[in-house]
């Protein structure tokens, strides 16, 4: 007999919808919910289908990337992330802005062989380069109509047992997961013919590091001063904490995370993979052996200078971005037209957003900034409606340690 389950996707969205009802008692409101989140374009991007999930989104100002003045969309759940973006970008851009280099973008990919002579293998590629160049290239023509196309292939021993043979590919103004992949089974299929040797898999890299921004920015350290800390004091700090991201893993982390606070946001906000973003991001910290902060800050003269090199593995066509509707309107918003522009927003924000972090974090300490949003969030999530807010937050405000008791007491008293 056939569990009710199976074949749920076949199901109908009013029966996948029921099935989960029933099982789990979901009530009216709760099925409203979902009803009224539901985006049906959006929902076709992935299977069993529910609803769409809608997280914030703000909007950075005031951010110069290579003297062009961007505001840049962002979607987070976490309190402060925009807030502190948009004072990272408003120090950085205060004199020429931020500059951004991107020095190559390649997608890499690759195919594993086993159990083949590094030397038969090296040579056989050598010699027919260009033919592997074209195999990869008529497997996906279009991409030469765009000027991309496959443009290296190179082959590295991972272990006596297991070879990589790494294409690189020009995509355009796509993240080109789609177009790698295709020209690597393509590659992979006429390897494992000509040489008669075992493919283990044909997939594209995360690894991004022909994908990389490079990132400097700077502030005059008297804009940096606190009410206790002058400008120049603030600004070493800052620069001792980069320090300390570049000895201890446990740092680096957190700065990374940090960096990556703004990434995200951002990422998200062009309708792009910020898996691939992250997991690039990560691998490349560590791309010596050894996990460090992505990003260095250090006093120069009378500036506070901020350097890293981040890949941007995104695209700014295809995937997502065409069947979400915002994708294109925060384009718009940010002004960027292409997939080059959007990588080095994307980066740019980064920096400020690690600038804003590491600033609070040796002045004020970070909860001091949160702790306003903290309180919002706080209120929101015990149920006060944001008419309710003003009153609840001045009461809040007053308080130490506020909780979720505290909030229900109070819209208790406010609702009398
Ligand atoms: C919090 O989301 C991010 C920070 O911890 C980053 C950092 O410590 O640099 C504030």
């Amino acid at each position: 007999m056939g569990n009710k389950w199976d074949h749920f996707y076949k199901k109908s969205y009013a029966q996948r919808l029921q099935l989960i009802a029933d099982l789990v008692g979901l009530s009216d409101a709760q099925l409203q919910l979902i009803h009224q989140n539901e985006d049906q374009v959006s929902g076709e991007l992935v299977e069993n289908n529910l609803t769409s999930y809608p997280l914030p989104e703000g909007v950075v100002t005031g951010l110069i990337v290579n003297g062009r003045h961007h505001l840049v969309p962002m979607v987070t759940e976490e309190p402060s992330v925009i807030a502190a973006a948009s004072n990272g970008a408003k120090l950085l851009s205060a004199g020429e802005g931020i500059h951004c280099a991107i020095p190559e973008k390649l997608v890499s990919g690759q195919v594993i062989v086993k159990h083949a002579e590094i030397k038969a293998v090296s040579k056989f590629v050598e010699t027919n380069r260009q033919q592997i160049l074209n195999i990869a290239n008529q497997s996906h023509p279009s991409i030469l109509k765009y000027g991309g196309g496959a443009q290296k292939v190179a082959v590295r021993e991972l272990s006596p047992t297991f070879l990589s043979l790494d294409l690189s590919v020009d995509t355009g103004e796509a993240m080109g997961a789609n177009i790698i992949n295709t020209m690597l089974e393509a590659i992979s299929n006429w390897l494992s013919d000509q040489l008669q040797v075992e493919t283990t898999m044909a997939i594209l890299s995360n690894f991004a590091d022909e994908e990389v921004v490079e990132v400097t920015g700077q502030v005059a350290v008297a804009k940096l001063a606190s009410k206790s800390l002058d400008g120049r004091q603030v600004a070493q700090r800052i620069a001792d904490a980069s320090e300390v991201a570049q000895l201890d893993v446990k740092r680096a982390t957190t700065h990374n995370k940090g960096i990556m606070n703004g990434v995200d946001a951002a990422v998200i906000a062009f309708g792009n993979d910020w898996r691939a973003v992250e997991s690039a991001a990560h691998a490349f910290a560590a791309r010596q052996g050894v996990y460090k902060g992505l990003s260095t800050w250090q006093v120069v003269g009378d500036q506070l200078v901020g350097e890293m090199a981040l890949p941007v593995p995104i695209g700014f066509v295809g995937g997502a971005s065409k069947v979400l509707p915002l994708v294109a309107v925060n384009q718009q918003i940010a002004q960027i037209h292409h997939s080059q522009d959007e990588m080095q927003v994307i980066a740019a924000v980064g920096l400020a957003q690690n600038l804003a972090a590491l600033k609070a974090l040796v002045t004020d300490g970070i909860q001091k900034g949160h702790m306003a949003l903290q309180l919002k969030s706080l209120a929101l999530s015990n149920g006060a409606t944001t008419q309710e807010l003003p009153a609840v937050l001045a009461q809040l405000r007053q308080i130490a340690n506020p909780n979720s008791q505290t909030v229900k007491e109070i819209l208790k008293t406010i609702r009398r």
